[in-house]
Protein backbone atom coordinates (compact mmCIF):
# COMPACT_ATOMS: atom_id res chain seq x y z
CA UNK A 1 0.00 0.00 0.00
CA UNK A 2 2.58 2.42 1.22
CA UNK A 3 4.03 1.82 -2.68
CA UNK A 4 1.11 2.48 -4.14
CA UNK A 5 -0.08 5.99 -2.12
CA UNK A 6 2.39 7.81 -3.64
CA UNK A 7 2.10 6.59 -7.06
CA UNK A 8 1.78 9.67 -9.64
CA UNK A 9 0.03 10.44 -12.93
CA UNK A 10 2.74 11.47 -15.54
CA UNK A 11 2.79 15.55 -16.84
CA UNK A 12 2.19 14.07 -19.97
CA UNK A 13 -0.60 11.83 -19.37
CA UNK A 14 -2.89 14.45 -17.54
CA UNK A 15 -2.40 16.54 -20.20
CA UNK A 16 -3.66 14.11 -22.41
CA UNK A 17 -6.49 13.27 -20.50
CA UNK A 18 -7.41 17.13 -20.77
CA UNK A 19 -6.81 16.93 -24.65
CA UNK A 20 -9.05 13.99 -25.71
CA UNK A 21 -12.23 16.09 -24.90
CA UNK A 22 -14.14 13.16 -22.58
CA UNK A 23 -14.17 16.07 -19.94
CA UNK A 24 -16.54 18.13 -21.94
CA UNK A 25 -15.54 21.43 -20.16
CA UNK A 26 -16.11 24.86 -22.91
CA UNK A 27 -12.78 26.51 -23.02
CA UNK A 28 -13.95 30.10 -23.36
CA UNK A 29 -11.68 32.38 -20.87
CA UNK A 30 -9.47 34.83 -22.07
CA UNK A 31 -6.70 36.43 -20.54
CA UNK A 32 -8.42 39.21 -19.36
CA UNK A 33 -11.39 37.20 -18.16
CA UNK A 34 -8.71 35.28 -15.80
CA UNK A 35 -7.46 38.46 -14.46
CA UNK A 36 -10.96 39.82 -13.45
CA UNK A 37 -11.45 36.65 -11.96
CA UNK A 38 -8.08 36.62 -10.01
CA UNK A 39 -9.21 40.32 -9.01
CA UNK A 40 -12.87 39.27 -8.00
CA UNK A 41 -11.50 36.34 -5.66
CA UNK A 42 -9.16 38.30 -3.99
CA UNK A 43 -10.69 42.07 -3.09
CA UNK A 44 -12.96 41.62 -0.30
CA UNK A 45 -13.91 40.97 3.28
CA UNK A 46 -9.58 41.43 3.99
CA UNK A 47 -9.88 44.98 2.44
CA UNK A 48 -12.93 45.79 3.69
CA UNK A 49 -12.98 44.17 6.80
CA UNK A 50 -9.92 42.70 8.47
CA UNK A 51 -7.36 45.95 7.80
CA UNK A 52 -8.97 47.79 10.78
CA UNK A 53 -8.86 44.70 13.17
CA UNK A 54 -5.24 43.84 11.87
CA UNK A 55 -4.31 47.36 12.28
CA UNK A 56 -5.54 48.34 16.12
CA UNK A 57 -4.70 44.87 17.43
CA UNK A 58 -1.55 44.15 15.64
CA UNK A 59 0.56 46.58 13.32
CA UNK A 60 -0.75 49.75 13.79
CA UNK A 61 0.10 52.30 10.98
CA UNK A 62 2.80 49.40 9.72
CA UNK A 63 0.14 47.65 8.30
CA UNK A 64 1.18 48.81 5.32
CA UNK A 65 4.30 46.46 5.96
CA UNK A 66 2.04 43.84 6.76
CA UNK A 67 0.12 44.21 3.29
CA UNK A 68 3.80 43.98 1.82
CA UNK A 69 5.37 41.03 3.77
CA UNK A 70 1.78 38.87 3.11
CA UNK A 71 1.96 40.07 -0.68
CA UNK A 72 5.51 38.48 -0.88
CA UNK A 73 4.93 35.36 0.76
CA UNK A 74 1.95 35.20 -2.02
CA UNK A 75 4.19 36.37 -4.98
CA UNK A 76 6.66 33.63 -4.36
CA UNK A 77 3.97 31.10 -4.06
CA UNK A 78 2.12 32.79 -6.79
CA UNK A 79 5.09 31.93 -9.34
CA UNK A 80 5.47 28.78 -8.62
CA UNK A 81 1.53 28.55 -8.87
CA UNK A 82 2.06 30.06 -12.03
CA UNK A 83 5.04 26.97 -13.61
CA UNK A 84 2.26 24.29 -12.49
CA UNK A 85 -0.54 26.20 -14.03
CA UNK A 86 1.29 26.67 -17.19
CA UNK A 87 2.93 22.95 -17.67
CA UNK A 88 -0.34 21.05 -16.54
CA UNK A 89 -3.16 23.18 -17.35
CA UNK A 90 -6.25 21.42 -16.53
CA UNK A 91 -8.68 21.54 -13.50
CA UNK A 92 -8.04 21.16 -9.96
CA UNK A 93 -5.06 23.80 -9.51
CA UNK A 94 -2.95 22.51 -6.59
CA UNK A 95 -4.72 19.12 -6.04
CA UNK A 96 -3.73 18.08 -9.82
CA UNK A 97 -0.18 19.45 -9.26
CA UNK A 98 0.28 17.52 -6.15
CA UNK A 99 -0.61 14.36 -8.13
CA UNK A 100 2.10 14.91 -10.61
CA UNK A 101 4.85 15.68 -8.03
CA UNK A 102 4.15 13.94 -4.67
CA UNK A 103 1.66 11.05 -5.58
CA UNK A 104 -1.76 10.37 -5.08
CA UNK A 105 -1.73 10.46 -1.36
CA UNK A 106 -0.67 13.80 -1.26
CA UNK A 107 -2.79 15.08 -4.06
CA UNK A 108 -5.56 13.83 -1.59
CA UNK A 109 -4.33 15.55 1.20
CA UNK A 110 -3.80 19.03 -0.43
CA UNK A 111 -7.46 18.56 -1.97
CA UNK A 112 -8.96 17.86 1.13
CA UNK A 113 -7.16 20.95 2.56
CA UNK A 114 -8.25 22.85 -0.61
CA UNK A 115 -11.96 22.00 0.77
CA UNK A 116 -11.08 24.81 3.30
CA UNK A 117 -10.13 27.41 1.09
CA UNK A 118 -12.77 27.32 -1.39
CA UNK A 119 -15.47 26.19 0.29
CA UNK A 120 -15.65 27.33 3.86
CA UNK A 121 -13.85 30.48 2.41
CA UNK A 122 -17.53 31.24 0.18
CA UNK A 123 -19.48 30.55 3.39
CA UNK A 124 -17.24 32.66 5.47
CA UNK A 125 -17.04 35.27 2.61
CA UNK A 126 -21.10 35.08 2.86
CA UNK A 127 -21.56 35.90 6.33
CA UNK A 128 -19.33 38.72 5.94
CA UNK A 129 -21.32 39.65 2.90
CA UNK A 130 -24.84 39.50 4.56
CA UNK A 131 -23.39 41.60 7.35
CA UNK A 132 -22.67 44.55 4.88
CA UNK A 133 -25.81 43.84 2.54
CA UNK A 134 -28.27 44.18 5.98
CA UNK A 135 -26.34 47.27 6.99
CA UNK A 136 -26.48 48.68 3.25
CA UNK A 137 -30.23 48.06 3.40
CA UNK A 138 -30.73 49.61 7.03
CA UNK A 139 -28.95 52.57 5.59
CA UNK A 140 -31.88 52.63 2.88
CA UNK A 141 -34.05 52.73 5.54
CA UNK A 142 -34.92 48.85 4.88
CA UNK A 143 -34.57 46.58 8.26
CA UNK A 144 -34.59 43.60 8.26
CA UNK A 145 -34.95 41.20 11.46
CA UNK A 146 -31.90 40.06 13.13
CA UNK A 147 -33.53 36.96 13.61
CA UNK A 148 -33.10 35.68 10.21
CA UNK A 149 -29.83 37.64 9.32
CA UNK A 150 -27.45 36.11 11.77
CA UNK A 151 -25.96 33.06 12.70
CA UNK A 152 -27.91 30.64 15.09
CA UNK A 153 -24.44 29.13 16.52
CA UNK A 154 -22.28 31.76 18.83
CA UNK A 155 -18.27 30.31 19.61
CA UNK A 156 -16.48 31.60 22.61
CA UNK A 157 -13.55 30.01 22.03
CA UNK A 158 -14.08 27.17 23.81
CA UNK A 159 -17.43 26.07 23.52
CA UNK A 160 -21.24 26.93 21.01
CA UNK A 161 -24.27 28.63 22.55
CA UNK A 162 -27.84 29.58 20.82
CA UNK A 163 -28.00 33.16 19.42
CA UNK A 164 -32.03 33.08 19.59
CA UNK A 165 -31.52 33.84 15.62
CA UNK A 166 -33.26 31.07 12.96
CA UNK A 167 -30.70 31.13 10.29
CA UNK A 168 -28.24 33.66 8.05
CA UNK A 169 -30.83 33.77 5.16
CA UNK A 170 -29.09 36.81 3.31
CA UNK A 171 -25.85 34.25 3.44
CA UNK A 172 -27.63 31.19 2.34
CA UNK A 173 -29.78 33.30 -0.39
CA UNK A 174 -26.35 34.62 -1.66
CA UNK A 175 -24.79 31.50 -2.04
CA UNK A 176 -27.82 29.75 -3.77
CA UNK A 177 -27.89 32.49 -6.68
CA UNK A 178 -23.89 32.49 -7.38
CA UNK A 179 -24.65 28.57 -7.45
CA UNK A 180 -27.15 28.94 -10.14
CA UNK A 181 -25.24 31.50 -11.96
CA UNK A 182 -22.12 28.54 -12.02
CA UNK A 183 -24.74 25.84 -13.24
CA UNK A 184 -26.04 28.07 -15.83
CA UNK A 185 -22.42 28.97 -17.49
CA UNK A 186 -18.49 29.73 -17.01
CA UNK A 187 -19.03 32.73 -19.65
CA UNK A 188 -22.61 33.81 -17.90
CA UNK A 189 -20.47 33.84 -14.85
CA UNK A 190 -17.11 35.39 -16.13
CA UNK A 191 -19.25 38.35 -17.75
CA UNK A 192 -20.95 39.01 -14.24
CA UNK A 193 -18.09 38.67 -12.47
CA UNK A 194 -16.30 41.40 -14.65
CA UNK A 195 -19.08 43.89 -14.26
CA UNK A 196 -18.35 43.40 -10.57
CA UNK A 197 -14.93 43.63 -10.73
CA UNK A 198 -15.48 47.03 -12.69
CA UNK A 199 -17.57 48.44 -9.72
CA UNK A 200 -15.59 47.49 -6.71
CA UNK A 201 -12.01 48.26 -8.10
CA UNK A 202 -13.97 51.59 -9.34
CA UNK A 203 -14.51 52.26 -5.55
CA UNK A 204 -11.60 51.22 -4.08
CA UNK A 205 -9.62 53.70 -6.23
CA UNK A 206 -12.42 56.52 -5.25
CA UNK A 207 -11.69 56.03 -1.87
CA UNK A 208 -7.59 56.05 -2.13
CA UNK A 209 -7.99 59.48 -4.55
CA UNK A 210 -10.31 61.27 -2.47
CA UNK A 211 -9.05 59.79 0.97
CA UNK A 212 -5.35 60.76 0.40
CA UNK A 213 -6.68 64.54 0.34
CA UNK A 214 -7.62 64.56 3.73
CA UNK A 215 -4.70 62.27 4.87
CA UNK A 216 -3.41 63.51 8.66
CA UNK A 217 0.23 62.42 8.32
CA UNK A 218 0.53 63.02 12.49
CA UNK A 219 -1.65 60.12 12.44
CA UNK A 220 1.06 57.68 10.51
CA UNK A 221 2.76 58.78 13.75
CA UNK A 222 4.88 56.11 15.44
CA UNK A 223 4.85 54.58 11.73
CA UNK A 224 5.62 50.87 13.82
CA UNK A 225 4.55 51.71 17.60
CA UNK A 226 6.33 50.19 20.51
CA UNK A 227 5.54 46.42 21.55
CA UNK A 228 3.22 46.01 24.21
CA UNK A 229 2.64 43.10 26.47
CA UNK A 230 -0.97 42.55 26.48
CA UNK A 231 -2.77 41.23 30.17
CA UNK A 232 -3.05 37.69 28.68
CA UNK A 233 0.54 37.70 28.24
CA UNK A 234 0.13 37.87 24.61
CA UNK A 235 2.24 40.70 22.68
CA UNK A 236 1.25 43.59 19.66
CA UNK A 237 2.81 45.77 17.77
CA UNK A 238 6.82 46.46 17.15
CA UNK A 239 8.38 43.95 14.41
CA UNK A 240 6.71 41.05 15.85
CA UNK A 241 3.32 43.02 15.02
CA UNK A 242 3.82 43.06 11.10
CA UNK A 243 4.22 39.61 10.95
CA UNK A 244 0.87 39.19 12.97
CA UNK A 245 -0.52 41.66 11.17
CA UNK A 246 0.42 39.80 7.92
CA UNK A 247 -1.25 36.72 8.83
CA UNK A 248 -4.48 38.45 9.71
CA UNK A 249 -4.68 40.20 6.46
CA UNK A 250 -3.37 37.20 4.59
CA UNK A 251 -6.79 36.43 4.10
CA UNK A 252 -7.61 39.54 1.59
CA UNK A 253 -4.73 38.17 -0.70
CA UNK A 254 -6.51 34.27 -0.99
CA UNK A 255 -8.11 33.81 -4.46
CA UNK A 256 -5.29 34.65 -7.20
CA UNK A 257 -4.73 31.07 -7.28
CA UNK A 258 -8.56 30.60 -7.45
CA UNK A 259 -7.47 31.01 -11.44
CA UNK A 260 -5.76 27.94 -11.48
CA UNK A 261 -8.98 26.09 -11.00
CA UNK A 262 -10.44 27.46 -14.22
CA UNK A 263 -7.17 25.71 -16.19
CA UNK A 264 -9.47 23.66 -18.45
CA UNK A 265 -11.94 26.69 -19.44
CA UNK A 266 -9.17 29.05 -20.95
CA UNK A 267 -8.41 29.32 -24.06
CA UNK A 268 -4.48 29.51 -23.99
CA UNK A 269 -3.88 28.22 -20.56
CA UNK A 270 -0.42 28.07 -20.73
CA UNK A 271 0.21 31.42 -21.72
CA UNK A 272 -2.87 33.03 -19.52
CA UNK A 273 -3.08 31.25 -16.24
CA UNK A 274 0.65 33.07 -15.12
CA UNK A 275 -0.77 35.90 -16.17
CA UNK A 276 -3.94 35.87 -14.54
CA UNK A 277 -2.52 35.01 -11.56
CA UNK A 278 0.30 37.20 -11.65
CA UNK A 279 -1.91 40.56 -13.17
CA UNK A 280 -4.37 39.90 -10.02
CA UNK A 281 -1.80 39.99 -7.67
CA UNK A 282 0.36 42.59 -8.53
CA UNK A 283 -2.71 45.21 -9.22
CA UNK A 284 -4.50 43.59 -5.85
CA UNK A 285 -1.34 44.17 -3.59
CA UNK A 286 -0.86 47.77 -5.31
CA UNK A 287 -4.59 48.98 -3.98
CA UNK A 288 -4.35 46.82 -0.94
CA UNK A 289 -1.14 48.89 0.03
CA UNK A 290 -2.32 52.33 -1.46
CA UNK A 291 -5.71 51.20 0.46
CA UNK A 292 -4.24 50.84 4.09
CA UNK A 293 -2.43 53.93 3.73
CA UNK A 294 -5.19 56.19 3.12
CA UNK A 295 -7.15 54.50 6.38
CA UNK A 296 -4.45 54.67 8.86
CA UNK A 297 -3.64 58.02 7.73
CA UNK A 298 -7.02 59.96 7.92
CA UNK A 299 -8.08 58.44 11.46
CA UNK A 300 -5.76 56.80 14.29
CA UNK A 301 -5.34 52.95 13.83
CA UNK A 302 -6.68 52.51 17.07
CA UNK A 303 -10.24 53.67 16.02
CA UNK A 304 -10.24 51.44 13.61
CA UNK A 305 -10.91 47.66 15.34
CA UNK A 306 -14.58 48.02 13.91
CA UNK A 307 -16.50 45.76 11.58
CA UNK A 308 -16.14 48.98 8.49
CA UNK A 309 -13.42 50.22 9.06
CA UNK A 310 -13.28 52.09 5.63
CA UNK A 311 -16.28 53.88 6.75
CA UNK A 312 -14.88 54.73 10.02
CA UNK A 313 -12.20 56.24 8.22
CA UNK A 314 -13.81 58.55 5.64
CA UNK A 315 -16.29 59.68 8.74
CA UNK A 316 -12.79 61.16 10.26
CA UNK A 317 -12.43 63.13 7.31
CA UNK A 318 -15.85 65.21 8.25
CA UNK A 319 -18.80 65.76 5.69
CA UNK A 320 -16.44 66.51 2.88
CA UNK A 321 -16.35 62.47 1.76
CA UNK A 322 -20.23 61.94 3.14
CA UNK A 323 -20.73 61.12 -0.22
CA UNK A 324 -18.38 58.48 -0.67
CA UNK A 325 -20.01 56.31 2.40
CA UNK A 326 -22.94 54.68 0.02
CA UNK A 327 -20.55 54.08 -2.62
CA UNK A 328 -18.63 52.02 -0.26
CA UNK A 329 -21.15 50.35 1.35
CA UNK A 330 -21.59 49.52 -2.35
CA UNK A 331 -18.16 48.13 -2.79
CA UNK A 332 -18.50 45.91 -0.19
CA UNK A 333 -21.51 44.28 -1.39
CA UNK A 334 -20.41 44.13 -4.93
CA UNK A 335 -16.53 42.94 -3.87
CA UNK A 336 -17.86 40.00 -1.18
CA UNK A 337 -20.25 38.68 -4.08
CA UNK A 338 -17.74 38.50 -6.61
CA UNK A 339 -15.01 36.62 -3.93
CA UNK A 340 -18.13 34.22 -3.15
CA UNK A 341 -19.06 33.97 -6.76
CA UNK A 342 -15.36 32.63 -7.99
CA UNK A 343 -15.00 30.75 -4.76
CA UNK A 344 -17.82 28.74 -5.84
CA UNK A 345 -16.22 28.48 -8.59
CA UNK A 346 -12.91 26.78 -7.76
CA UNK A 347 -14.57 24.14 -5.09
CA UNK A 348 -16.13 21.99 -8.01
CA UNK A 349 -13.50 21.95 -10.66
CA UNK A 350 -11.54 20.55 -7.60
CA UNK A 351 -14.09 18.13 -6.72
CA UNK A 352 -14.07 17.24 -10.62
CA UNK A 353 -10.91 16.47 -10.94
CA UNK A 354 -10.55 14.06 -7.80
CA UNK A 355 -13.72 12.42 -9.39
CA UNK A 356 -11.80 11.95 -12.70
CA UNK A 357 -9.12 10.19 -10.90
CA UNK A 358 -11.84 7.80 -9.05
CA UNK A 359 -10.93 9.98 -5.54
CA UNK A 360 -14.48 10.33 -5.14
CA UNK A 361 -17.90 9.29 -6.55
CA UNK A 362 -17.96 9.54 -10.52
CA UNK A 363 -21.13 11.27 -10.44
CA UNK A 364 -19.27 14.47 -9.25
CA UNK A 365 -17.84 14.13 -12.56
CA UNK A 366 -20.71 14.80 -14.67
CA UNK A 367 -20.65 17.61 -17.04
CA UNK A 368 -24.05 19.11 -18.32
CA UNK A 369 -24.83 18.51 -21.80
CA UNK A 370 -26.19 21.97 -22.97
CA UNK A 371 -24.55 24.41 -20.01
CA UNK A 372 -20.74 22.39 -20.63
CA UNK A 373 -20.19 22.85 -16.25
CA UNK A 374 -19.47 20.88 -13.72
CA UNK A 375 -23.15 20.90 -12.64
CA UNK A 376 -23.43 17.91 -9.75
CA UNK A 377 -20.19 19.02 -7.90
CA UNK A 378 -21.28 22.56 -8.31
CA UNK A 379 -24.58 22.07 -6.81
CA UNK A 380 -23.23 19.52 -4.01
CA UNK A 381 -20.33 22.49 -3.24
CA UNK A 382 -23.11 25.20 -2.98
CA UNK A 383 -25.74 23.55 -1.07
CA UNK A 384 -22.64 22.55 1.43
CA UNK A 385 -21.35 25.97 1.65
CA UNK A 386 -25.04 27.89 2.38
CA UNK A 387 -25.64 24.88 5.14
CA UNK A 388 -22.17 26.51 6.48
CA UNK A 389 -23.03 29.64 5.83
CA UNK A 390 -26.52 29.77 7.39
CA UNK A 391 -25.38 28.56 10.89
CA UNK A 392 -22.03 29.38 11.55
CA UNK A 393 -20.71 32.60 12.84
CA UNK A 394 -17.63 34.39 10.77
CA UNK A 395 -14.89 34.07 13.45
CA UNK A 396 -14.90 30.90 13.39
CA UNK A 397 -14.31 30.12 9.85
CA UNK A 398 -11.49 33.06 9.02
CA UNK A 399 -8.18 31.61 10.15
CA UNK A 400 -9.31 28.34 8.83
CA UNK A 401 -9.47 29.49 5.75
CA UNK A 402 -6.14 31.51 5.75
CA UNK A 403 -4.28 28.29 7.57
CA UNK A 404 -5.33 26.00 4.76
CA UNK A 405 -4.69 28.18 2.22
CA UNK A 406 -0.87 28.76 3.62
CA UNK A 407 -0.63 24.92 3.82
CA UNK A 408 -1.35 24.62 0.07
CA UNK A 409 0.59 27.35 -0.81
CA UNK A 410 3.44 25.93 1.17
CA UNK A 411 3.43 22.58 -0.96
CA UNK A 412 3.18 23.69 -3.89
CA UNK A 413 6.78 25.68 -3.52
CA UNK A 414 7.86 22.75 -2.08
CA UNK A 415 6.30 20.82 -5.49
CA UNK A 416 8.29 23.50 -7.36
CA UNK A 417 11.44 22.08 -6.30
CA UNK A 418 10.88 18.42 -6.27
CA UNK A 419 9.69 18.97 -10.25
CA UNK A 420 12.69 20.98 -10.96
CA UNK A 421 15.33 18.04 -9.39
CA UNK A 422 12.85 15.21 -10.83
CA UNK A 423 12.25 16.02 -13.91
CA UNK A 424 14.42 18.95 -15.13
CA UNK A 425 13.57 18.54 -19.24
CA UNK A 426 9.98 18.97 -18.80
CA UNK A 427 8.36 21.78 -21.07
CA UNK A 428 8.03 24.83 -18.82
CA UNK A 429 5.72 27.47 -20.77
CA UNK A 430 6.57 29.27 -17.34
CA UNK A 431 9.41 28.99 -15.21
CA UNK A 432 9.68 30.41 -11.65
CA UNK A 433 12.55 32.28 -11.66
CA UNK A 434 15.63 31.53 -9.50
CA UNK A 435 14.45 27.84 -7.92
CA UNK A 436 15.22 27.09 -5.81
CA UNK A 437 15.19 30.31 -3.13
CA UNK A 438 11.81 31.72 -4.73
CA UNK A 439 10.44 28.52 -3.71
CA UNK A 440 11.82 28.62 -0.29
CA UNK A 441 11.32 32.35 0.57
CA UNK A 442 7.81 31.57 -0.06
CA UNK A 443 7.39 28.10 2.57
CA UNK A 444 9.58 30.53 4.74
CA UNK A 445 6.81 33.42 4.90
CA UNK A 446 3.74 30.74 4.06
CA UNK A 447 5.16 28.87 6.92
CA UNK A 448 5.96 32.15 9.30
CA UNK A 449 2.42 33.31 8.91
CA UNK A 450 0.92 29.76 9.37
CA UNK A 451 2.58 29.89 12.95
CA UNK A 452 1.49 33.00 13.68
CA UNK A 453 -1.77 31.39 13.78
CA UNK A 454 -3.78 30.48 16.87
CA UNK A 455 -3.07 27.17 18.92
CA UNK A 456 -7.06 25.99 17.96
CA UNK A 457 -7.01 27.38 14.25
CA UNK A 458 -3.89 24.85 14.32
CA UNK A 459 -6.41 22.13 16.27
CA UNK A 460 -9.23 22.82 13.45
CA UNK A 461 -6.64 22.39 11.10
CA UNK A 462 -4.92 18.68 12.20
CA UNK A 463 -8.93 17.89 13.01
CA UNK A 464 -9.91 18.29 9.12
CA UNK A 465 -6.91 16.87 7.95
CA UNK A 466 -7.60 13.88 9.88
CA UNK A 467 -10.97 13.43 8.83
CA UNK A 468 -9.31 13.77 5.02
CA UNK A 469 -6.91 11.01 5.95
CA UNK A 470 -9.73 8.65 7.04
CA UNK A 471 -12.13 9.77 4.06
CA UNK A 472 -9.00 8.48 1.78
CA UNK A 473 -8.53 5.21 3.75
CA UNK A 474 -11.76 4.09 3.35
CA UNK A 475 -13.25 5.11 0.14
CA UNK A 476 -10.66 6.95 -2.47
CA UNK A 477 -7.36 4.40 -1.62
CA UNK A 478 -9.94 1.65 -2.60
CA UNK A 479 -11.59 3.54 -5.94
CA UNK A 480 -8.44 5.17 -7.34
CA UNK A 481 -8.21 4.92 -10.86
CA UNK A 482 -4.42 5.12 -10.88
CA UNK A 483 -3.90 2.45 -8.31
CA UNK A 484 -6.46 0.32 -10.43
CA UNK A 485 -4.68 0.67 -13.46
CA UNK A 486 -1.48 -0.59 -14.31
CA UNK A 487 0.11 3.11 -14.32
CA UNK A 488 0.55 3.39 -10.48
CA UNK A 489 4.65 3.72 -10.17
CA UNK A 490 6.49 5.05 -7.13
CA UNK A 491 7.03 8.75 -7.87
CA UNK A 492 10.35 8.99 -9.94
CA UNK A 493 10.13 9.08 -13.77
CA UNK A 494 7.76 12.10 -15.07
CA UNK A 495 8.53 12.07 -18.65
N1 LIG B 1 -9.47 37.50 -0.51
C1 LIG B 1 -10.83 37.30 -0.23
C2 LIG B 1 -11.40 38.33 0.66
O1 LIG B 1 -10.66 39.14 1.16
C3 LIG B 1 -11.06 35.92 0.33
O2 LIG B 1 -12.60 38.34 0.88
Amino acid sequence: MSKNIFATKSVAHLIRESESGENGLKRTLSATNLTMLGIGAIIGAGIFVLTGTAAANAAGPAIVLSFIVAGLGCLFAGLCYAEFASMIPIAGSAYTYGYATLGEFVAWIIGWDLILEYLFGAATVAVGWSGNFVSLLNSLGISVPVAIASAPLAYDGSSFAFTGSYINLPAVLLILVMTCLLVVGIQESARFNNLVVVIKIAIVLLVIAFGFRYVDAANWEPFIPAREILPDGGARYGWQGIIQGAAIVFFSYIGFDAVSTAAQEAKNPQRDMPVGMLMSLGICTLLYVLMSLVLTGLTSYSNLNVPDPVLVALEAAGPALKWLYFFTGIGAVAGLASVVLVMLMGQPRIFFAMSRDGLLPSLFGKVHHKYKTPYVTTIVSGVIAAIVAGIFPIGLLGELVSIGTLLAFVIVCGGIIVLRYRSPHLHRPFRTPFVPLVPLLGILICGYMMLNLGFDTWLRLIIWMAIGVLVYLFYGRHHSKLRNSAEGKDPVPLP
